[in-house]
């Protein structure tokens, strides 16, 4: 086990004290995307060799695909260039439940495994806090490239036809994703490069976390045509080499401290990001009164006062991300103004809805929409959450409020923010992180 690993799940039970009630403000450094990091760590596995992947963010999440490389056999070290991940010893296709439990994109694994080798034997992630989170999509496209799937004491057990010419013995397919999937796409796409012949995947996901992947494979030598858009044509090669990629700025940290400083009146500033990536969060901040100013790589938020109320719906990209709508909606409980917020992607994705309620948010949920009136100020209260982006939005209610919050059960927070305590304290948050006693 990895010693961030351990580091991490020992003080997964901290919790962080907020005293709120300061605008923030100052700059705070982006790092890499998660979302993008897992992905491009998962395709190592494609091609034998020693990968070099820059800008990891150090955060539970990728400690876990660290251990989930390691049992499949590779070895990975961090030195201060980045991440080294070794695939010449690859020597299992088993990922086992005890990882994938604690997070589900170990899925990733799936199509590299059973490209290269041909099985794949991967556990079944289970529910998740906000509803089942089927991964049939993952299973159906393997399936289209030839792999017959069993369920296996809840393993999701993959063979594919041998005896073709390609390295694992999938064969290029017609798949239509019947609904946007960032991460089936992701598995389709990394089984769809090593099989014999042309695969045409249409309806893809374009989020730019999927669209780094396709620019790492073709890196390694893969033949893919219409990156960015919703069809993808991969034409199968017969191997792939290693290859040195840095990993896309993180455009939902990113949100967060701009929608940090609209909820605390402040001002913030995020560097090395990529604005493109955060057009629809950036529009949604304006709408709430907030002044936005782009300068290359870099983004400033001014805070145009109390936020005003303003209505959001979560998209598939280019639209407004999912994983922003918790963030959002705790900007919306101090609004001047009524918001409506719906949540096409998940339909349950409201967990922070109560927690919040209990600093004094005035929040109706029904069904996948939450009508949210604002409040002139809340109360600091003692809070837990149950998911990554619903600890954030805790934490930034936090940090508007009177009082004290304690935000508890911060692994949550630790899987998706880097250094998120030392980043809030450099914009001038009263954060500490504490051993949780209670
Ligand atoms: C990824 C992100 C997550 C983000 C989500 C939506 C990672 C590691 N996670 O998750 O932070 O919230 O995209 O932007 O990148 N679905 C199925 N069957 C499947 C797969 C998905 O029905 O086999 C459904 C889901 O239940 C959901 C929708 O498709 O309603 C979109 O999910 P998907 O894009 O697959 O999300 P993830 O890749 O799991």
């Amino acid at each position: 086990m990895s010693d961030i690993a351990t580091a991490t799940e020992k003080q997964g039970m901290d919790c962080l004290v907020i005293h709120g009630g300061r605008p923030l403000a100052g700059s705070v450094e982006v790092s890499g995307a998660k979302n993008a990091a897992l992905p491009l760590m998962a395709a190592t596995l494609l091609a034998p060799g020693e990968h070099v992947i820059t800008r990891v963010p150090r955060l539970a999440d990728t400690a876990t695909m660290v251990r989930v490389l390691e049992a499949l056999g590779a070895k990975v070290r961090w030195d201060a260039t980045g991440m080294h991940v070794d695939t010449r010893s690859t020597s299992s296709v088993e990922a086992p439940y005890e990882l994938v439990k604690t997070m589900r994109a170990s899925i990733y694994v799936l199509g590299p495994l059973l490209a290269r080798f041909g099985r794949a034997r991967v556990s079944l992630p289970g529910g998740c806090a906000w509803g089942p989170r089927p991964v049939d999509l993952h299973i159906k496209g393997m399936e289209a490239l030839g792999a017959t799937i069993e369920i296996d004491e809840g393993y999701i057990v993959a063979t594919a036809p041998q005896g073709n010419g390609a390295p694992g013995g999938l064969r290029g397919t017609r798949f239509d994703f019947p609904i946007s999937s960032v991460g089936a796409t992701g598995n389709l796409l990394m089984a769809a490069v090593l099989a014999r012949g042309t695969s045409e995947i249409t309806n893809v996901a374009i989020e730019p976390e999927i669209t780094q992947l396709a620019e790492m494979l073709v890196a390694m030598g893969a033949q893919i045509e219409g990156i960015g858009t919703t069809h993808l044509t991969v034409e199968g090669v017969e191997s792939l080499s290693p290859t040195s990629i840095e990993v896309i700025p993180d455009r939902i940290e990113a949100g967060t401290y701009l929608a940090a400083g609209a909820m605390t009146l402040g001002d913030v500033t995020v560097t090395r990001c990529r604005p493109a990536h955060l057009a629809a969060t950036l529009q949604a901040l304006e709408r709430a009164g907030s002044r936005v100013t782009i300068d290359g790589s870099t983004v400033s938020l001014q805070s145009g006062g109390r936020p005003r109320g303003a209505d959001l719906v979560t998209a598939v990209f280019p639209g407004f991300p999912t994983d922003m709508q918790a963030q959002m909606m705790a900007v919306a409980t101090i609004a001047d103004g009524t918001s409506t917020i719906t949540d096409t992607i998940y339909h349950d994705r409201f967990a922070h809805a109560p927690e919040l309620a209990r600093m004094g948010a005035d929040i109706r949920v029904d069904g996948n929409v939450a009508v949210v009136v604002g409040r002139d100020r809340l109360k600091g209260a003692p809070v837990m959450a149950t998911d990554l982006r619903a600890s954030a939005a805790l934490v930034l209610a936090g940090l508007a409020a009177e009082g004290e919050t304690r935000v508890s059960r911060i692994y949550h927070l630790d899987r998706g923010y880097e250094a998120l305590a030392e980043k809030l304290a450099m914009l001038g948050a009263q954060v500490e992180r504490r051993a949780d006693t209670e």
